[in-house]
């Protein structure tokens, strides 16, 4: 096997210019750019310039005639399902943006075709890959704060295009197949169920509170976009062993100081900040055993932020494909995730508790392999 993996982009908006071309660049011992696709081919062209690869403005032609190992599919939510299962059929492994799919059934389609061909899908969000979900783990398998009996997450933004530095249109964000919770609960989920496992059961209310958007920056700058899916999401979910906890996921939030992650344990509390990644750890004890008393932070090792966030599921494809190494953000957890997000559409329309189908069970901390323990995912 080559040291390289031959990476084809589809989608050469946002989440490639800012995260995934160049991570190609930062990571070109591992990842060699062997094309770019887009419906905009001169935008494909713009970026193979700068980049390398050969430009493509139709994905079938692209995975028909380059070179590849894998595909990164990055267009918008609605493409993600047809596009992953193209290239599993192509026989390219793959790495999908958030959210794997827009419906339950194709995330299981997914699992099952790549289990058949022996081909690998790695997910975004990569919050399994980052040093502070790592120390989260870590704590939380070492029984730090004892039995988790209650969970706070707070996963919501004012959404794409809400604010300045948008480099393409943003308006989708905000249209049927993607939505508030598509976009952002990922982050969230990821989180939870690999520190605890899968949720038993949820309830969920779900509004639409700023129907019309305005978009302050990009292309589509002073335009009004209707918001065709709910933005509000909050969701009261039942993690089994007697622990419970709820969650708010949407475009509503413009900013907040508060964890986007609270753990109250039987022996103390976690709080975590950061947004979509683990930037900081509180930890809260009472031991009177150890005279620790009060509030302190929690080192995390290799903390980054950029090279940390998106692209590392690049570089976990890489080495589960090179190197044969466990992919950490596979796609199982991500069906259970999207499971979840269609269970709040069901519970908000009926009014009713609504019940998993799917259970997920993380790796354990000690289980990890120890370079996945380490800075592998760090700059340092
Ligand atoms: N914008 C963000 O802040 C952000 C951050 C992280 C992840 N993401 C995720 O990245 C993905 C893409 O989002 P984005 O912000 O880059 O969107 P975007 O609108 O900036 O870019 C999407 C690109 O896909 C192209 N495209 C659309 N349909 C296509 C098709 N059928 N075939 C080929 N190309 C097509 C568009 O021309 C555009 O260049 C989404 O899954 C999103 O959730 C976005």
């Amino acid at each position: 096997m080559a040291d390289r993996l031959k990476i084809g982009i589809v989608g050469a908006g946002a989440a490639a210019q800012w995260y995934y071309l160049p991570g190609t660049r930062h990571w070109d011992d591992r990842l060699q750019l062997a094309a770019v696709c887009d419906i905009d081919e001169a935008r494909a062209k713009h970026f193979t310039d700068e980049y390398g690869g050969t430009p493509y403005g139709d994905y079938e032609t692209m995975l028909r005639w380059a070179d590849l190992d894998a595909v990164a599919v990055l267009t918008p939510h609605t493409f993600h399902a047809e596009q992953v299962m193209m290239a599993l059929e192509a026989g390219k492994h793959v790495l999908v943006e958030k959210p794997m799919t827009e419906r339950f059934e194709d995330a299981q389609k997914i699992c099952d075709m790549a289990e058949k061909s022996g081909l690998h899908v790695s997910c975004a969000p990569p919050n399994m890959l980052h040093p502070g979900q790592r120390r989260l783990m870590e704590l939380i398998s070492k029984g730090v704060i004892g039995k988790i009996n209650m969970i706070k997450i707070s996963q919501s933004s004012m959404g794409p295009g809400s604010r300045p530095g948008a480099p393409t249109d943003f308006s989708w964000f905000y249209a049927a197949g993607a939505g508030g919770m598509s976009s952002m609960a990922g982050y969230g989920l990821v989180r939870l169920t690999g520190l605890l496992g899968g949720v038993k059961s949820l309830s969920a209310m779900a509004t639409t509170s700023m129907p019309e958007r305005v978009m302050r920056d990009g292309p589509a700058r002073g335009t009004t976009v209707a918001a065709t899916v709910p933005d509000n999401n909050v969701i009261v979910f039942d993690m089994g062993n007697n622990t419970l906890g709820t969650m708010d996921t949407g475009y509503v939030v413009m900013s907040t100081e508060a964890p986007c992650m609270s753990l109250f344990g039987s022996e103390g509390t976690i709080e975590v900040y950061g947004g979509d990644q683990v930037l900081r750890i509180r930890l809260y004890k009472d031991d009177w055993e150890t005279d620790i008393a009060g509030w302190q932070d929690v080192e995390i090792r290799g903390l980054d932020s950029r090279w940390a966030l998106h692209p590392a599921t690049l570089l976990s494809l890489a080495d589960a494909v090179l190197d044969g190494k466990p992919l950490l953000n596979g796609p199982r957890q991500l069906a259970h995730v999207i499971e979840f997000m269609e269970k709040v559409a069901l519970s908000a329309e009926s009014g009713q508790r609504v019940y998993m189908t799917t259970d997920y069970t993380p790796p354990r901390w000690d289980e990890l392999p120890l370079e996945i323990r380490q800075d592998r995912f760090g700059l340092a």
